[in-house]
Formats: C-alpha cells, structure tokens, sequence
C-alpha cells in the first residue's frame, strides 16, 4: 500500500520556480496547496496544467494565512513568494523590504503560531556579493548589492532567529541562475518584465525583441563576457523535495547552494541559442553595467554532501533547449 504523504503549502506556486516545485511535489505524491496573489504568477499554471488548489492571497494577510492553516493540515510551507527584479528594488527599495522581509515574517508568524515548524526557504547567490574566490561555497563573506539581495540576506538571518526561539527548522537554498523548463513544457518561464539572460534571448529569437545587449565585453573570461552558473528549473524543484523531505525527517537547519558548478559565458548562451533554434539572434555589445561581477560559479558539494543532490541537466544545449520549447508554445 502506498503511504499518504502530507500535505505543502507552496507560497508564489504560480511563478515560475514555484510551479516547477509544484509540478514536482506533486509528481513525488504530495498533496500541495498553493497561495499566490497572482501579482506575477500564472493563475493557469495552477488551476488548468498543474490542476492544483489555488488560494489567491498574499503572505503579508494573517488573517488568510491563519484561515489557511485552520483548515488544513499542512506539514510544511516551501515559500517562493517575494519580488525578485534587482533593478527595481534599488528604485523602490520599501516595497521590496516590505513584501520579501515584511511579509515572511507574517508568514512565520503565522506559520509559529499554527505549530508548522519546517520551511524551504529560495535566497540567492547574490547575497555573497562580490565574488571573493570561485566556486562560492556557502560560508563565503555576505556583501549583498543591492535592496533585494538585502531581503533575502536579512530573512536568512530572521530564520537562524527563529529557529533558535522558535524550532522552526528551514532550508535555506542560495541559487545560482534559474533557467530552462520541464522537459515535458507543460510550464516555463514568463516574467513580466524580464530581466534574465536566456528568456530574453530566446524572445530575441522569436522576433519579439529586437536585439540582445551584451554589458561589457572586456571582462577578464576567455571571450570578454561575464561567466554565469545556470541551472535547470527541474534540478532546483528535485532539490526542494530534497531539502522537504530532509527537514520532514528532523534534519537541522542548514543553507546550500544549488549551482551548476560551471560557467558559462554570454556569447555562448547566445551562441547555443542561435544552434538550438536555428535562428539568427541580432547582439548589440555595450559597456559594462556597475556592480556585475565577471564569473559567478558556485560549489553545491553540501547540497551533494548532505542531501545527496546533483544536477542531472547540466548541458547549455539542453537547458535552453527545454526552455525553447516552452517558449515557443507559449508565443505560437
Ligand atoms: N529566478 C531566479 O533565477 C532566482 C534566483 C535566485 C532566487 N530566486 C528566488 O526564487 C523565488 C521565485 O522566483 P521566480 O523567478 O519564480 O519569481 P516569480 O516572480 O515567477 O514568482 C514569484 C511568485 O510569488 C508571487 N508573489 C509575490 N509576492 C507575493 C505575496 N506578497 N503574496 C503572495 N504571492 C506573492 C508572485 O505572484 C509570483 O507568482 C523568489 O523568492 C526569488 O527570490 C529566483
């Protein structure tokens, strides 16, 4: 006889990591309940693909949350839930310290005051700052750059507080650059605006932009461009189960990045983009942006250590692959 297994409380699972979870959780045979206030995520995502409970609210709300937690029996929250645009929290700092800060702490609160003491916490790699030696491993120096890395810094802090307080035991995964789709592209990755290197250059490809900017081509890499860690969607939802499942079996709280371990460059993404779709992708080269540093590279030997967690997509080609695919169905 199969084992029921609990039920997730899966916080921003209409955005674009968050369903992936979603997608796999489900996949895993959790029952999963999703609360997004669908500011950026996809209410289809949720309720026609994935078919699964949507509730629309929002973190900062107690009122929903401790409804939430009445009625059902949830085990553990994984809490995607947050404003993610760099540019636009150092234009509007208040709103990010004010969703990403302000309202997980209502979460945590909530999630205290209903007796759910294990969560799966996505910060960032962009907490570490400045590169100081690469691979980055995890007790590298914290120096964010900028208001939103800044959240997810101070929330890693609020949740060694509370587990110290409160025996809330979390996860803390550091990712390095989300990209790709399931392989099946049933669900992908459509922010608004976009901001990340490998959707814009496959709108590019579909003739939805006119062009990709390179910033900076004098960088101390092998061809000039910065070098970035990027890992496939469906490696980061395998590590949430991963991570789930290690705190559902009393495991103590710890933080693990979740990189690819190599680098690849902006020239090559453009160049495997322009293989994988066959199409020509116009470049406009630019001078550097501030505050990018040249190779960001992480070492996920905890993750591989502790929670026997290894990225099974590592391959360029099949990472913006998969996310071609969903791209394509998605502006058909
Ligand atoms: N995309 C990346 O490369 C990357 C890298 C590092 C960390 N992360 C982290 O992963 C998480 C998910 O990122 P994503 O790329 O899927 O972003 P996304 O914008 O696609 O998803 C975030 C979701 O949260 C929802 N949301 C935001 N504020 C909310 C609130 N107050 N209440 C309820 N729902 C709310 C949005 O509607 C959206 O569906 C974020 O916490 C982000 O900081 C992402």
């Amino acid at each position: 006889m199969s084992q029921v297994k609990p039920t997730i409380l899966v916080t921003g699972g209409a955005g674009y990591i968050g369903s992936h979870a979603v997608l796999a959780l489900q996949q895993e045979g959790y029952r999963v309940i999703v609360l997004d206030n669908l500011e950026y995520g996809h209410r289809e995502f949720v309720e026609d693909i994935l078919q699964v409970d949507l509730v629309v609210g929002d973190i900062g709300d107690r009122a929903t949350l401790d409804q939430l937690f009445a009625n059902h029996e949830i085990a553990a929250v994984v809490h995607f839930a947050a404003y993610i645009a760099v540019g636009e929290s150092v234009t509007d700092p208040a709103q990010y310290y004010r969703n990403n800060v302000s309202g997980t702490v209502t979460l945590l609160e909530a999630m205290v005051a209903a007796g759910v003491k294990k969560l799966v916490f996505p910060s960032t790699c962009a907490i570490y700052g400045m590169p100081k030696q690469v691979p980055m491993t995890e007790d590298h120096p914290k120096q964010p750059m900028s208001p939103y890395a800044t959240t997810k810094w101070m929330v890693e802090q609020i949740l060694a507080d509370f587990d110290r307080a409160y025996d809330l035991r979390s996860v803390v995964f550091r990712f390095f650059n989300a990209a790709g789709a399931n392989p099946e592209g049933l669900i992908g990755e459509d922010h608004q605006p976009e901001t990340h290197l490998i959707p814009l250059v496959l709108l590019t490809a579909l003739g939805k932009r006119e062009s990709i900017s390179i910033w900076g081509t004098d960088y101390p890499t092998p061809d000039g461009t910065c070098l970035r860690d990027y890992i496939h969607v469906s490696d980061l939802a395998t590590a949430h189960i991963l991570g789930l499942e290690y705190l559902l079996q009393g495991g103590k709280s710890e933080a693990f990045n979740l990189g690819n371990g190599n680098g690849f460059s902006v020239r090559q993404v453009i160049e495997t983009a322009r293989l994988v779709t066959g199409r020509e992708i116009n470049v406009v080269e630019c001078d550097r942006r501030s505050g990018d540093p040249s190779v960001l590279v992480g070492s996920s030997d905890k993750a591989q250590k502790i929670l026997g967690w290894s990225p099974q997509y590592t391959d360029l080609s099949k990472i913006i692959g998969d996310a071609w695919q969903w791209h394509q169905r998605r502006h058909q």
